[in-house]
């Protein structure tokens, strides 16, 4: 993997950082992105050459991208390397909240995570991914359903699925895939920050309105307190991340994760069948 570069976005924790890690383990530069210095700082303590911390990205920020793509551009230049092998797209968020009550700024922040931010920093990167005839990675979750209460990361999830597929058939020219890898229950701080914001969100929402859903919540909150148990290692991600990277012949998708491979399957049922799958979990 020597001489290639990769960009991966949100590497903070979880799925980024991990993935960063193993890519630049096994010989690949990294550009790490995170948005706070104190990230930068605690990658750059793990002194591995390269591995390079990028900030501040916050991907909802159009300063932020122009100016992380000039830091890339100096540092591919400085270490003398040919464009980039590869995005990978990793920054999201997203709370837990029924529509009804769901904060639709936090709803549009998520989108410029996941879809606006990645896109912007893609068409700028574009010419680089090309000189090194590179590819695109989407971290994505394991399929296209809708599952009531987390629309702010299944909504944007719809997005960057259209994003990703419609990027297939534009650059195939150029031979760049664009590739989704699609995660399920992986164990990152994820769950126990959305599990934190929807307690502090129950607080801020009008009581009666809450009420309507409360029973519903808690249910769903203790049914996912079951998978916590048993998620997958972002390790596994990073490898899978790693195989779509080196394949000479990538795959279109991936799949890695605990229930990745029975959403993958669910989502291939009727819509009626899958609603009546969701209603009655
Ligand atoms: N965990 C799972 O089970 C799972 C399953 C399927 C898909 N995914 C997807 O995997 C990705 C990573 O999730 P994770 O579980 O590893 O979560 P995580 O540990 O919370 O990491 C999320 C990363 O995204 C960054 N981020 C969020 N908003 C950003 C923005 N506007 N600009 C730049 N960076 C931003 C965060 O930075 P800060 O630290 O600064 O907030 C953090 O580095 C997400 O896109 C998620 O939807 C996760």
């Amino acid at each position: 993997m020597r001489g290639k570069a990769v960009v991966v976005t949100g590497c903070s924790s979880g799925i980024g950082r991990a993935t960063a890690i193993y890519l630049a383990h096994i010989g690949y530069t990294v550009f790490a992105t995170v948005r706070k210095e104190a990230d930068a700082s605690a990658l750059r303590q793990l002194s591995e050459p390269d591995l390079v911390p990028v900030w501040p990205l916050d991907l909802g920020r159009s300063d932020h991208i122009t100016a992380a793509l000039r830091v890339i551009d100096d540092e591919l230049a400085r270490r003398n390397l040919q464009g980039l092998h590869a995005i990978v797209n990793n920054a999201g968020g997203g709370v837990v909240a029924p529509l009804e009550l769901l904060d639709v700024e936090r709803l549009r922040s998520e989108f410029e995570a996941r879809v606006l931010g990645p896109l912007a920093l893609l068409q700028g990167a574009l010419p680089l991914i090309r000189q090194a005839q590179g590819r695109v990675v989407w971290i994505t979750t394991p399929s296209l359903m809708p599952i009531p209460f987390v629309a702010s990361i299944h909504v944007p999830d719809f997005a960057v699925n259209g994003l990703a597929r419609t990027l297939n058939l534009e650059l195939k020219r150029w031979r760049i895939p664009s590739i989704m890898v699609r995660c399920g229950t992986i164990q990152t701080a994820a769950p126990d920050r959305t599990a934190r914001e929807l307690q502090a969100g129950m607080q801020a929402w009008p009581p009666d309105r809450l009420d309507l859903y409360r029973d519903e919540l808690a249910a769903q909150q203790a049914e996912l307190a079951q998978y916590d148990a048993k998620r997958t290692a972002p390790e596994e991600v990073a490898r899978v991340v790693s195989k779509a990277l080196s394949a000479a012949r990538p795959r279109r998708r991936y799949r890695v994760g605990r229930l990745s491979g029975l959403a993958a399957a669910v989502e291939l049922l009727p819509q009626s069948t899958i609603d009546f799958i969701m209603l009655h979990r």
